[in-house]
């Protein structure tokens, strides 16, 4: 039994979750919300790079043949057996139906046949509880047995990826506020977008971010929407078109993209985009007197948005913290920050879970219903 869980006065609880919402057949298990026994992601990126994204029914029908395999290489790296885990937690939505039926099916059956609860959860939760992983021991008692290093409460998140682009205020744990989202594209999706008129593959995000590192983000001007807005939404849809144009008038002409025109656009378009994303999560932060400033969601793997962020936080001498997952492999999809949640979800309000079994996986489901 860790000993830091017992300090911050959450049960002790060994979760198999299992995330299969989009095309990453995912499963691990989690201690206590933070110590990861295990993480396998079986990735679909290969399959997907030849249709230049994600076609549900090929994504559904490898989850059926990855699934079984996935959740028994899970319990065996993390070295426990059935007996040991005390509930399984799944992804309900939003995502792909097709896709959540599967591990959802999977882990109610497993749920049902062993007699454990299980905890039902939403996928953003999932990413922003992913900054909570691998921070074991961070919690220290005092010779009172207080917890002095506790969460520092309001903390506000960017959580973005290829489907999601919020801002997100957490007062406490287990409670969601949404500040702001986008109102068209998702930034993940113009990475995407952008990578694939560029000729650079599947998925865009870290292909850009890699021609970037050769190009100069002031070669082009692109546009940064509602930055002066006053209120916390994006939109990423002016800044496509914009790029999108250059692109057609360089292939006009000179008949076919350099390898400098790819790696000045990428690194232009990068910066524009990183330079909303930080600005509009430092607002917010500003305006909800966040202690911490957390970025979660796949698009958190960006190196420069990590750097601008620090940057400005500097610049604005502002004092709030910032987490971000030093392991990229918890920002992208995965099962770890499922069993994440799902701990401070159940931890919060067990009695929320005691008939679970009667929900079905939903592609819209919403984290901030009240
Ligand atoms: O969270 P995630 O794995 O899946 C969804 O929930 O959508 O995020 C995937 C998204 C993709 O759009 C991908 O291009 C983007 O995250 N992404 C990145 C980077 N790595 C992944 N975007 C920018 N820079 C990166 N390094
Ligand atoms: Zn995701």
């Amino acid at each position: 039994m860790a000993l830091y869980c017992c300090t911050i006065k959450f049960i002790c609880m060994l979760i198999l979750s299992i995330e299969t919402s989009c095309d990453e057949t995912a499963c691990a298990v989690v201690r206590d919300g933070r110590e990861v026994l295990s993480s396998v992601v079986a990735s679909q990126i290969d399959i997907h790079a030849a249709t230049g994204g994600v076609v549900p029914e090929v994504a559904a029908r490898e989850h059926v043949l990855k699934i079984v395999p996935v959740i028994e290489e899970a319990l065996a790296k993390a070295g426990v057996n059935w007996d040991q885990i005390e509930a399984i937690a799944v992804t309900r939505g939003p995502g792909l139906l097709s896709s959540l039926i599967i591990g959802y099916t999977a882990a109610a059956t497993l749920a049902k046949v062993m007699g454990k609860p299980l905890i039902p959860v939403h996928h953003v939760a999932g990413h922003i509880y992913a900054n909570w992983l691998d921070r074991v021991g961070e919690d220290v008692t005092d010779s009172a047995g207080k917890n002095i290093a506790k969460d520092d409460f309001p903390i506000v998140i960017l959580t973005v990826s290829g489907g999601h682009n919020e801002l997100v205020l957490m007062r406490k744990h287990a409670e969601f506020e949404l500040l702001g989202e986008t109102q068209d594209d998702a930034a993940g999706e113009a990475f995407d977008k952008i990578a694939r008129l560029l000729g650079l593959g599947y998925p865009g995000g870290p292909a850009i971010s890699k021609a970037a590192f050769k190009g100069n983000a002031e070669a082009f001007d692109f546009p940064r929407a509602m930055m002066k807005s006053g209120n916390l939404d994006f939109s990423f849809s002016g800044l496509k078109t914009a790029v999108l144009r250059v692109i057609e008038e360089e292939h006009t002409a000179k008949g076919q993209l350099s390898e400098k025109f790819i790696a000045d656009v990428a690194a232009s378009f990068q910066e524009a985009v990183v330079d909303v994303l930080s600005e509009k999560l430092l607002q917010a932060a500003r305006e909800y007197q966040a202690k911490e400033v957390h970025l979660a969601g796949g698009v958190s793997a960006n190196l420069r948005l990590r750097e601008m962020v620090e940057q400005k936080i500097k610049k604005y001498k502002m004092e709030a913290k910032l987490h971000y997952c030093k392991n990229l492999h918890y920002c992208t999809d995965n099962a770890a920050m499922i069993g994440g949640a799902a701990y401070y979800l159940y931890s919060s309000n067990p009695a929320a879970f005691a008939n679970s079994e009667s929900l079905l996986p939903s592609p819209q489901l919403d984290l901030y219903q009240k």
